[in-house]
């Protein structure tokens, strides 16, 4: 086999400029363009980043036109299978899987660090009762920040990594308590004989005066669900951590700035915006005239959990959410989802239709994973939070890894400057309009 070419040559009105090709372990070369301003005077135009490699990352690599995903080389589909979330945390952070030594200690940490600051509860009530649960995200994970000084030095290792642990451990409690909150119900505290899942569910649906039972089932369906969203390269929400990261910012307040991001529908907001569609939709009768309408671009509409930057093959998630949707249902004795109908008629419309075809556009990981948490008793305003509770693990993987990258610098793009030209301020007297 031929070696690979180790510079590629761009020329620049006669100067030849030499570029060296980084290869990775997978996945396509990459021209180092860092020196290409010093050395050439001009910078590269690429608007939504769909040519760039921000960073170089240990961590997740997608294959979107082959429909893979790995988490530090291992298939999500084994991790779904045979792992778990704990696991799944350890690998994405620490970089393999634990030994058995390793997992106990990690999980008992994990385990006894779910409380938060008793002070914190009372930040909730600052918040107007029709607050989306985001919102409320946003602002207690920031205030984080706060009540944990001791873990906000991003320069001490050891602090990095107590912070670390403390958000994996206290997310699913902060998230648990914006849904009490919203719908008006007492904060349930977590308990350390469920597992991560399993005291995630219960801290949502327990009531303090009956009993709760958690079923097995459900818990490892949301179990993995959050192994399903842990990470996944570097997705706006994950290059915001890293972006907010670079300039030195608190571990707390970049994880919030990371869920801002994942709010919008475009993004992890799509869970919520795909089960409103389908509800919209309401019958699989009326799917045909939903394509027509999303086909017809002046209607502005998108088919959502449909379609995304890196896949143009189905996202191996959504297989995995479409068989974990058809267990939770079965589960529940739910034989008949009229969205679920609705969603397999959209599904089989879309994938024969030239539109999607062309433009490469399958089912993603939001199409069917609002499908199950409706099943398991969320409001559509919570799907988003349950994204940001698993995606939290990811996010500080990639943060801790840049933090600890010594060609790490502050994220600083460039433009392309196409307004006025330099002009001499106009008194208002000699203004036009
Ligand atoms: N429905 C209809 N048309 C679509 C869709 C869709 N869901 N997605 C893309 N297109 C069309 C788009 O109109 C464009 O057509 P044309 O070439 O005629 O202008 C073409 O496909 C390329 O689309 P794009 O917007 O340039 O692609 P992108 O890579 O910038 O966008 C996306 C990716 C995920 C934002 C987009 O596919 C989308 O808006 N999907 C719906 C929202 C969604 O499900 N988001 C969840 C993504 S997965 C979870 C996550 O990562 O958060």
């Amino acid at each position: 086999m031929a070696d690979k070419a180790t510079t590629a040559k761009l020329s620049i009105e006669g100067k030849t400029l030499d570029l060296p090709i980084r290869h990775g372990t997978l996945g396509p070369d990459v021209f180092d363009i860092t020196k290409l301003y010093g050395e050439g005077g001009v910078f590269t135009y690429d608007p939504g980043y769909t040519s760039t490699a921000s960073c170089e990352s240990k961590i997740t690599y997608i294959d979107g036109d082959e429909g893979v995903l790995l988490y530090r080389g291992y298939p999500i589909e084994q991790l779904a299978e045979h792992g778990d979330f704990i696991e799944t945390c350890y690998l994405l952070y620490y970089g393999e899987l634990p030994n058995a030594a390793q997992r106990k200690e990690f999980e008992h940490a994990i385990t006894h660090h779910t409380m938060i600051h008793e002070q914190m509860s009372r930040f909730y009530s600052g918040f107007r009762r029709d607050a989306h649960p985001m919102a409320v995200m946003v602002g207690v994970v920031g205030a984080m920040s706060a009540f944990y000084h001791d873990s906000t030095d991003i320069n001490d290792p050891k602090q990095r990594e107590i912070a670390s642990r403390r958000m994996i451990a206290k997310l699913p409690t902060i998230a648990a308590m914006a849904f009490k909150y919203h719908i008006g119900q007492p904060f349930v505290y977590p308990k350390n004989n469920l597992s991560y899942a399993a005291n995630f569910l219960h801290m949502c649906f327990a009531v303090p005066c009956e009993e709760y039972k958690v079923n097995p089932v459900l818990a490892r369906a949301m179990d993995k669900i959050f192994i399903l969203h842990a990470d996944h390269e570097q997705n706006a929400s994950t290059s915001t951590v890293r972006l907010a990261g670079s300039s030195g910012a608190n571990p707390f307040a970049c994880i919030a700035a990371g869920i801002a991001c994942l709010w919008g529908p475009a993004h992890g907001g799509a869970n919520e915006a795909a089960l409103q569609m389908l509800g919209e939709i309401g019958d699989p009768a009326k799917v045909p005239a939903f394509i027509a309408r999303v086909k017809d671009k002046s209607q502005h509409t998108r088919l959502m959990g449909f379609g995304h930057r890196v896949y143009k093959n189905y996202d191996p998630r959504a297989k995995i959410m479409q068989k974990t949707a058809h267990e939770v249902l079965g589960e529940l004795g739910i034989k008949d989802d009229p969205l679920l109908d609705v969603a397999r008629e959209l599904e089989k419309a879309a994938l024969s239709d030239s539109y999607f075809i062309e433009r490469k556009l399958y089912p993603n990981v939001d199409f069917y994973s609002g499908i199950i948490l409706r099943a398991l008793g969320f409001p559509t305003s919570m799907f988003t939070v349950l994204f940001a509770v698993a995606r939290t693990v990811g996010w500080i993987a990639q943060w801790k890894e840049m933090i600890e990258d010594p060609s790490q610098k502050i994220g600083r793009p460039r433009q392309l400057y196409t307004g006025s030209p330099r002009r001499d301020y106009v008194p208002m007297s000699r203004r036009s309009r």
